[in-house]
């Protein structure tokens, strides 16, 4: 008898990953656990355990941009604490879904769906969704392990009049901080600040009213990771750029920051046709300064939006790839924060010299000083 329940046990042992997280709209009254390694199968998973509390967060961002128009789209899912992230915040419970970016004449939208139920999230080995009850949002994605992971995101929201889809269909590998996304995989970017990139690029499709005006779009720069964190976000961060952009064969993903004690983090990633060429967080793994206009660095509150950003990911071997980032239709400003599309030109250095990609980019700026 216990033999064969064994057997039985056994026969089973894919579908125990199998997980339906079900978190009330409530935040946790005690302190809370973020993960800070990958754990196998749930990568894009909830992140904090049990739940967000009044100084911690946890969020799955999308975005894409067209190549060719002025269009593009961002679509965040919280769960944060009210000092947790603050921008993320809506009031009531820790739930809220925003979506933001532009139409096509270049005027822009910003919208917050408001969450009146649980957040779902089910994880097994096909993939994973998540339903944020009551907005109208919810997101699929089928297994990271298998070829070009399919984010689907799903828009039935008449409160905030959005209604559409969204469709990422990745042409990067996952990574963390550091590299690729392996089990164990350490996902700290900088002390209480996580991360975990499923999309690093995708082929976005995009299919949405936004209050009446279509977003429409078939050659999109798609993009999807998460971040979450177990302190306030705004205590911890002194200033960060962050930006992906598609440059012929080349998917590239910079992270250059300076936490609040002054140390500077870095996280570059290059893939050329969907193979890993650089993924590190090593000093000087990517560098990322200002350019033009506003260039002062570190950028200040009162630091005006810079004209562009010289990167520079360190492919080893005394190879290097230079993108410059020149800054095009401004998505959200603020003191604090900037996010812009605009366009990108690599050139690799070290490699006989040869090719120049140009491209489309989508990237952000915190500053809090
Ligand atoms: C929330 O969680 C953090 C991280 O564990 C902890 O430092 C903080 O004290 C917690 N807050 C409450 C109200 O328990
Ligand atoms: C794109 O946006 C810019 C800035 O708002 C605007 O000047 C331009 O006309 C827009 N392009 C088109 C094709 O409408
Ligand atoms: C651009 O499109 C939006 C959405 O349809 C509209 O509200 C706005 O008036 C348009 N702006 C211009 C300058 O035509
Ligand atoms: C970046 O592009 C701008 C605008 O084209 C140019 O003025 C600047 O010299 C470029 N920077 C580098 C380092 O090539």
């Amino acid at each position: 008898m216990l033999q064969s329940l064994a057997v039985i046990a056994l026969g089973l042992l894919p579908s125990i990953h199998a997980i339906t997280l079900t978190l009330p709209n409530q935040l946790i009254n005690n302190p809370v656990k973020a993960e800070s390694e990958v754990r196998a199968g749930d990568f894009d998973g909830s992140k904090l355990w049990p739940g967000a509390n009044e100084t911690s967060y946890d969020w799955w961002y999308f975005d894409a941009v067209s190549a060719t128009t002025n269009e593009s789209v961002t679509v965040v899912f919280y769960n944060t604490g009210p000092d947790g992230f603050p921008f993320g915040y809506n009031g009531g419970g820790p739930f809220s879904v925003g979506i933001s970016g532009s139409f096509a004449n270049g005027s822009l939208f910003s919208l917050t769906a408001p969450v009146t139920g649980d957040v779902v999230i089910k994880t097994d080995e096909s993939g994973i969704s998540g339903e944020w009850s009551g907005s109208g949002f919810s997101f699929y994605g089928t297994s990271l392990d298998g070829p070009n992971p399919t984010y689907v995101l799903k828009v039935d929201a008449p409160a905030i009049g959005s209604y559409g889809t969204v469709t990422l269909r990745s042409r990067a590998p996952p990574h963390v901080s550091c590299g690729l996304g392996h089990s164990g995989s350490g996902e700290e970017l900088f002390p209480n600040v996580f991360w975990a990139n499923a999309q690093p690029d995708a082929d976005a499709v995009v299919d949405l009213r936004i209050q009446g005006t279509p977003v429409q779009f078939a050659d999109g720069i798609g993009y999807h990771d998460k971040n979450w964190g177990d302190a306030p976000f705004v205590s911890v961060t002194s200033s960060w750029y962050w930006g992906h952009a598609r440059l012929g064969p080349y998917s590239v993903v910079w992270f250059d920051a300076i936490d609040k004690a002054g140390r500077e983090y870095f996280s570059g990633y290059v893939s050329q046709n969907g193979e890993l060429l650089q993924g590190s967080c090593t000093k000087n793994a990517v560098v990322v300064r200002p350019w033009g206009k506003n260039s002062e660095y570190p950028p200040k509150a009162k630091t005006g939006i810079m004209e562009g950003l010289d990167i520079k990911f360190d492919l080893g071997k005394g190879k290097e790839m230079l993108v410059n980032v020149t800054t095009g239709l401004v998505l959200i400003e603020t003191d604090n924060y900037v996010r812009t599309e605009g366009t990108a030109k690599a050139t690799i250095k070290g490699s006989g010299g040869k090719g120049a990609y140009e491209g489309r980019t989508l990237f952000e700026e915190f500053k809090f000083n």
